[in-house]
C-alpha cells in the first residue's frame, strides 16, 4: 500500500481502539454502553465487532491524531475530520456516537459507521467514499464470515450490520450485510468467488420487502440459488432474536425460508384484494409468466397445481396457458 493510505489505516486502528476503550472502560462511555446492552448486545458481540463509543467533543479526535503526528488534510481525505469553511480548523465527523469499525476484506479498520442513541440525525452516520473505502464494494463482516461462507457454501444476506452481529450471537457465522445501500455488481463478483447461495433476509417492513424483492433478482440473474427468510410484525432479525432467542430464529425464520418462486407469489399478492377478480386474474397471470420462465418441468408443475387449488382452477386450463406464455417467448 502507499505510505498515505498506510497511514490512514493506521489512524483508523488507534481510532478504533481508543473508542473501545472508551466504551467498556471509562464513566463517560457507560450510557453508550448501557444503550447497547439493553438492546442484547453482548460483551463477547461488543468484544468480536471492537464496538466503541465516540467523545461529544469538537475536536477530540482532531486533537488525538494531531498528537499522534498525523496530517490533518490526509486525515480529512481518511474521512475522519472535517475542514470548517472558511478556515484552517478541523473538527471531529463522529461525535457522540456508537462506533462501528468498518473492515476491508483482510480486517484493516478503513472507515466507520456512527450510530446515534439519543435523538440525534441522522440515525447512521458513515465515513464517506474515500481511497480505502467504497460502500459498493464492501460487505460487512466479510473477513469473519469468509470461511463459514466456503464451509457451508451459503451465505446469509441482511439489511443491517445490527442483524449481522445479532445473527452471530445467535449461532450464525455466514452473515454479511450492505452499508445501506442496494447489492450492486461488484458485491455479486466478490460473492461468487466463494458461493452460489444466499439467504436474503431482510427487514421484514415493506421497504426491506422491496429491497429483497431487487437484491433476490440480481443475484438469481447472476445465477445464485436463492431463499428469502420473512419475519412477523415487520420485524427485523435483530429484533427478532432479542425477542424470540437465537433458536427460535434459527429453526422458525432461517429454517423456514421461502424459494424465490414462493417469495415471488408472496410480493406480488402484497398491496392485492385477491377476492376482486380483476385482481385476481391479474395476480394469476403475473404468476404464470413467472412459472414459465422456470427451467425444470417438475417446479412449473408443482407451482400450476399450487396456483389451481388455491384458485380453484382447472390444473389443464392453467397448463394451457402457461405452455402458450412458454411458447411465444421461444
Ligand atoms: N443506514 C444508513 N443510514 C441511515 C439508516 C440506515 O446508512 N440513516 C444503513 C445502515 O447500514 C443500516 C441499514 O441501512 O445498517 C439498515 O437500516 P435500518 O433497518 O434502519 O437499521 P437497523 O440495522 O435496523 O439499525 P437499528 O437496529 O440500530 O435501528
Ligand atoms: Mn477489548
Ligand atoms: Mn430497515
Ligand atoms: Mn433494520
Ligand atoms: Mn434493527
Amino acid at each position: 500500500l502507499p505510505p498515505d493510505q498506510q497511514q490512514m489505516i493506521e489512524a483508523h486502528e488507534l481510532l478504533r481502539k481508543f473508542y473501545h476503550h472508551l466504551l467498556l472502560n471509562t464513566k463517560e462511555g457507560q450510557e453508550a454502553l448501557e444503550y447497547l446492552l439493553n438492546r442484547g448486545f453482548t460483551k463477547e458481540s461488543i468484544e468480536k465487532y471492537q464496538i466503541g463509543w465516540s467523545l461529544p467533543n469538537w475536536d477530540f479526535s482532531v486533537k488525538f491524531l494531531q498528537k499522534r503526528g498525523y496530517s490533518l488534510s490526509l486525515m480529512e481525505k481518511a474521512g475522519l475530520i472535517i475542514k470548517r469553511d472558511s478556515s484552517e480548523e478541523y473538527f471531529d465527523r463522529f461525535r457522540n456516537r456508537i462506533m462501528f469499525p468498518l473492515w476491508d476484506h483482510k480486517g484493516n479498520t478503513i472507515a466507520f459507521s456512527g450510530r446515534a442513541f439519543g435523538q440525534d440525525e441522522p440515525k447512521y452516520l458513515n465515513s464517506p467514499e474515500t481511497v480505502l473505502f467504497n460502500k459498493s464494494k464492501t460487505l460487512y463482516n466479510f473477513h469473519h464470515a469468509r470461511a463459514p461462507i466456503r464451509k457451508l457454501q451459503k451465505a446469509v444476506l441482511f439489511e443491517g450490520f445490527a442483524d449481522v452481529i445479532a445473527s452471530d450471537r445467535a449461532g450464525v457465522a455466514n452473515g454479511i450485510a450492505t452499508m445501506g445501500t442496494s447489492l450492486t455488481d461488484e458485491h455479486i463478483r466478490i460473492l461468487k468467488r466463494i458461493t452460489d447461495t444466499v439467504t436474503v433476509c431482510y427487514d421484514s417492513d415493506s421497504a426491506g420487502i422491496e429491497a429483497a424483492f431487487r437484491a433476490s433478482n440480481l443475484l438469481a440473474n447472476n445465477g445464485f440459488n436463492i431463499e428469502v427468510a420473512q419475519m412477523p410484525d415487520k420485524m427485523d432479525p435483530d429484533d427478532h432474536i432479542k425477542k424470540y432467542g437465537g433458536e427460535k430464529f434459527r429453526n422458525d425464520v432461517l429454517g423456514n425460508c421461502m424459494t424465490f418462486m414462493s417469495f415471488k407469489m408472496f410480493y406480488y399478492r402484497l398491496g392485492k384484494n385477491l377476492s376482486n377478480e380483476g385482481e385476481r386474474l391479474q395476480y394469476i397471470e403475473m404468476l404464470l409468466n413467472e412459472i414459465s420462465a422456470l427451467d425444470k418441468a417438475v417446479e412449473r408443475d408443482h407451482y400450476l397445481r399450487q396456483l389451481a387449488d388455491e384458485f380453484s382452477l382447472s390444473l389443464e386450463a392453467l397448463k394451457q396457458q402457461q405452455q402458450q406464455i412458454f411458447f411465444s417467448r421461444k
